[in-house]
């Protein structure tokens, strides 16, 4: 049985979240395939807003199997304070729940040299969420990092040591002021792991082999966007893991010739939180109603969200680097009441139109060129059925599959499970 993918397709926040949770109800197991609790993924059903960071989005759908995946990078600390917030839900994880033993461990030092190295650079930081995303994977390619396989063995305390002071010499070494209390971040954190230990930890490779052989549906969940993969986005302000298709066969052992669907996940605008080239940003009212209307603020900082029309150069790409078979696209319904739609089709770079993504994506090197398309004044968010859907709408959604050569198949109307529309 092939495994499915959902990937985002923009710069994070698409909407992975909400889209899984609602494809759940046809898989029987849900696998994060790769980033950690940089990920916000927010879910809404029966009026309750929920936000995951490292636990898969199908964790509501009782019968289906959460996997967190090798290429993940768990802070326990985090990992602890999800799972308390589950507990009103009375969620049977240690039955739903299982965690691969070769995922890296994000150690209270990570964070600490992550916000190190952000402070060193001044302007030039990534706008990381602080979360110390980086430094674990730097760990981990470095053959240096801590994985959940070895807190089940006796003498990961000292190798935890060793790293711990070897990065309390690399935080030094960065001259900023940074202020931090090891022996009570610690303290959390090794509570944090006893709690972690109270789950089941397994060779999850092996895991969704055997699953694969006895034909159960896997759906893959990816986390950030294409643009923010580390060998494919807008380097070097990015992510530190491959967030595109690939990924998903590095971050959980499946062979690429067992993937199935490759689900594409956009906004019908675009939004960017921290820093990087945005070619098609707005710094005008356009933008303002995008994220006011959009509620455009990180799942898991707060902060605001960058907004701008979108990016048809930038999606181009992505499906072509992913594959995708079958796209969904979020978030229609905020650009209800515009008068006219922008979508950039092109670039000018360099005096010349191009079409795809070049190296340099700074705007001092490019500008986008916008086909504008007439927008709709209708409400969507009541709407469920493609029939209700105002022309407008339909002439926006036949323009964006005839540009990128995919069916969309799902159009969101709201962050609600019940406002998926299906075509
Ligand atoms: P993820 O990281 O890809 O899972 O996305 P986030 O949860 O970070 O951000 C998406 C935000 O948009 C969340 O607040 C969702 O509740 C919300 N959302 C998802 N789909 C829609 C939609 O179709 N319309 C509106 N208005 N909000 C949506
Ligand atoms: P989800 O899964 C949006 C961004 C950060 C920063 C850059 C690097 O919710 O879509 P990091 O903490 O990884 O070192 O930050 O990547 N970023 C995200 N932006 N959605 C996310 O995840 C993100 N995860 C990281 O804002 O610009
Ligand atoms: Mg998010």
């Amino acid at each position: 049985m092939a495994v499915d993918l959902l990937l985002g397709l923009q710069w994070g926040d698409e909407g992975k979240g909400k889209i899984v949770d609602v494809l759940t109800k046809n898989y029987n197991i849900i696998a994060r395939f790769q980033g950690g609790p940089n990920a916000g993924h927010t879910l809404e059903f029966d009026g309750i807003k929920h936000v995951l960071h490292t636990i898969p989005s199908g964790i509501f759908h009782e019968d289906a199997m959460n996997v967190v995946g090798n290429g993940v990078v768990i802070d326990p600390v985090i990992f602890k304070r999800e799972l308390d917030n589950l507990k009103q839900f009375d969620l049977d994880l240690v039955k739903t729940l299982v965690i691969s033993r070769k995922a890296h461990l994000i150690l209270p030092t990570h964070r600490l040299l992550d916000a190190a190295s952000e402070a060193s650079k001044g302007k030039a930081k990534i706008g990381s969420t602080l979360k110390g995303i980086g430094p674990t994977y730097m760990d981990k390619t470095g053959r240096n990092g801590i994985r959940v396989g070895d807190t089940e063995m006796n003498n990961w305390q000292e190798k935890y040591r060793a790293l711990a002071n070897k990065h309390e010499a690399m935080i030094s070494f960065y001259d900023v002021d940074i202020q931090y209390d090891l022996k009570e971040l610690e303290a959390e954190f090794f509570d944090a792991v006893k709690v972690l230990k109270s789950l089941t930890f397994i060779d999850s490779e092996e895991y969704l082999y055997q699953a694969q052989k006895q034909g159960k549906k896997i759906l893959a969940e990816g986390a950030q966007g294409s643009l923010l993969d580390i060998d494919f986005g807008t380097y070097p302000y990015v992510t530190s893991s491959n967030t595109t298709a690939a990924g998903a066969c590095t971050g959980l052992g499946v062979a690429p010739g067992n993937i199935g669907e490759v689900f594409g996940i956009f906004k019908a605008y675009t939004t960017r939180v921290g820093s990087g080239p945005f070619p098609t940003e707005l710094f005008d009212n356009d933008g303002e109603t995008m994220g006011r209307v959009g509620n455009e603020f990180g799942a898991t900082t707060g902060r605001p969200r960058r907004c701008g029309w979108l990016d048809l150069v930038a999606l181009r790409y992505a499906v072509q680097i992913n594959g995708v078979t079958q796209l969904m696209m979020m978030k229609g319904d905020v650009l209800s009441g515009f008068d006219t739609l922008k979508i950039c089709t092109a670039y000018k770079y360099k005096g010349e139109t191009i079409e795809h993504l070049p190296y340099n994506i700074e705007a001092e090197n490019i500008s986008p060129i916008y086909t504008e398309i007439s927008g709709w004044k209708e409400d969507l968010t009541k709407m469920r059925s493609v029939d209700e859907f105002p022309t407008a709408l339909n002439e926006y959604i036949d323009f964006l599959e005839k540009q990128l050569e995919v069916p969309i198949k799902i159009v969101s109307v709201g962050p609600d499970r019940t406002q998926t529309i299906h075509r």
